[in-house]
């Protein structure tokens, strides 16, 4: 957290702040004071779109029912409660309709997707048998420590997304150099890892948030959704999803009466593994399957929550429920996921989402939008996939018009308007920018979750002075870039 802590605008300006960098929604004016707020920032989300009152109810009826309290307060199961895993399962079912139900078996209750990379890289991974970790870019930039911590420093690779999303050529060419690597090193089993029954080494570690990316906002199509699917069984790879921005979705129309979306418009990449050529669990397999989808309640009910949950094979959930930290005292977050498991139980969670929160981001992504159109794409400003039906998640990326730079407007941005941004180039895998798509030093990314929503056109007006201002500079001016990699960091 700590590069998040100390969002602070302009020291000069008389100008009220326009946070469009933040992830999560802000607090009511009452709850801003600095002071106590100086470790974990503003990331308090706002009442309204934190479901408190439905969580007091839940946690009332788990606390007053002995026979559902006492396992709560205790050490859980390894997989996680079972309610939990149930309901989650029947949901999924609901939302995303795959052919046969969601088993409850296929479900492993997680201490949030942050908490279950970790898991999954310290079960399935072997920091030299495993070659690289191919990183879908621009990348969720906080992952980068957990593939750090896990021994891959060296060893991530960016691959860029086109259109369509993951660029699937450029990483089978690289995997396949990749596999002539390891095998002219003589890298053929894993050495520092022992072998374990319920787990396995994979060969390659696929990183991506497919649906509603953070930061590039775009939706993987169903073809390279598939074409990954084939590309990980041909090379032993584990594809990873962060599946946590699925259920906040809307129509992308700015005027439908529609703001609310109950089923999934694609399947996840764990379903396209569930059933693709003979499935993940096929006869000449070894049903540990390609894909895990790693999802969260963080935005869908609350990160203080700290619960999530994956899915995959059967074999593949019951591995990630014997990591280690689980093994002992059970699957992490036991009390909050029996919280968790009353508001499914209820229905209330379901219906917050759908009816709370969806019209809630949907009227807020509106309001960005329409004032993009107007303001931002006349300059020449490009906006990705803009013939989807569908939208949703948290954030927008926005690529700049030649030869502005992104880094150059976020320090104008905070200096003349007041306005943060969050720079292009800190969603770029460390260590690999060879590929010229994988750079984003023209690109930024802005949130609609975050500022009070009245604010959020006042913040790409001014971002729309600023870039005219840029355009009409001679010389080379707003176009160099003024920030470090360390400046970067320290300018959240
Ligand atoms: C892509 C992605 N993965 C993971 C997370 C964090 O999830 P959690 O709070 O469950 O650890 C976020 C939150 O910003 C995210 O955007």
């Amino acid at each position: 957290m700590g590069a998040f802590s100390d969002v602070a605008g302009s020291a000069t300006s008389t100008k009220k702040l326009v946070n469009l960098l933040r992830g999560i929604t802000r607090p009511p004016k009452a709850l801003r004071v600095q002071s106590a707020f100086s470790n974990t920032s503003f990331r308090w989300p706002n009442p309204s779109l934190l479901p408190t009152q439905l969580l007091d109810k839940a946690t009332h009826n788990v606390l007053k029912d002995q026979n559902i309290a006492f396992p709560a307060m205790s050490y859980g199961p390894d997989p996680g409660d079972s309610r939990l895993r149930k309901n989650v399962a029947s949901w999924l079912t609901d939302f995303y309709q795959p052919v046969d139900p969601v088993a409850e078996e296929r479900v492993c209750i997680t201490g949030g997707a942050s908490q279950n990379l970790a898991c999954l890289l310290q079960v399935f991974t072997d920091p030299v048998y495993t070659r690289n970790v191919w990183v879908v870019a621009p990348a969720y930039m906080l992952s980068f420590r957990m593939f750090e911590d896990a021994g891959f420093h060296e060893k991530l690779r960016a691959i860029p997304e086109d259109d369509e999303g993951i660029d699937i050529e450029y990483l089978r060419w690289e995997i396949r150099k990749s596999e002539h690597k390891a095998k002219a090193s003589g890298n053929n089993k894993p050495r520092i890892k022992p072998s374990r029954p319920w787990g396995k080494i994979y060969k390659h570690i696929i990183y991506a948030v497919p649906t509603f990316s953070n930061p590039s906002f775009k939706t993987m199509s169903l073809r390279r959704r598939q074409e990954l699917v084939r590309i990980a069984r041909e090379y032993d790879a584990l594809v990873i999803t962060d599946d946590v921005y699925d259920f906040l979705q809307w129509p992308s129309s700015l005027t439908t009466r529609t703001m609310s979306l109950e089923k999934a418009v694609l399947p996840r990449i764990v379903d396209v593994d569930r059933y693709l050529d003979g499935g993940a669990e096929r006869a000449d397999a070894d049903g540990f399957g390609n894909a895990v989808s790693n999802a969260s309640f963080s935005k869908i009910c609350g990160p203080g929550l700290r619960t999530g949950w994956c899915e995959g094979t059967i074999k593949l959930a019951y591995g990630v429920s014997q990591t280690g930290s689980s093994r002992s005292g059970g699957a992490p977050s036991q009390l909050t996921a029996c919280f968790v498991a009353e508001t499914l139980a209820t229905g209330e969670l379901q219906h917050f989402v759908y009816h709370t929160l969806q019209p809630s981001y949907c009227k807020r992504y509106r309001k960005m939008v329409e004032v993009i159109n107007k303001e931002l794409i006349p300059l020449g400003v490009r906006l990705p996939q803009t013939d989807r039906e569908v939208v949703g998640g948290y954030f927008i990326w926005l690529t700049l018009p030649h030869p502005l730079k992104g880094a150059v407007l976020a320090q104008r941005a905070k200096e003349d308007e007041n306005v943060v941004v969050a720079q292009g180039e800190i969603f770029e895998v460390p260590g690999d920018t060879e590929h010229p798509s994988t750079s984003f030093g023209n690109d930024i990314r802005i949130c609609f979750a975050w500022e009070d929503e009245d604010m959020l056109a006042e913040g790409i007006s001014r971002l729309a002075v600023v870039i005219r201002k840029m355009q009409g500079e001679t010389g080379e001016q707003g176009t160099q870039p003024v920030a470090t990699e360390g400046q970067a960091k320290n300018f959240w």
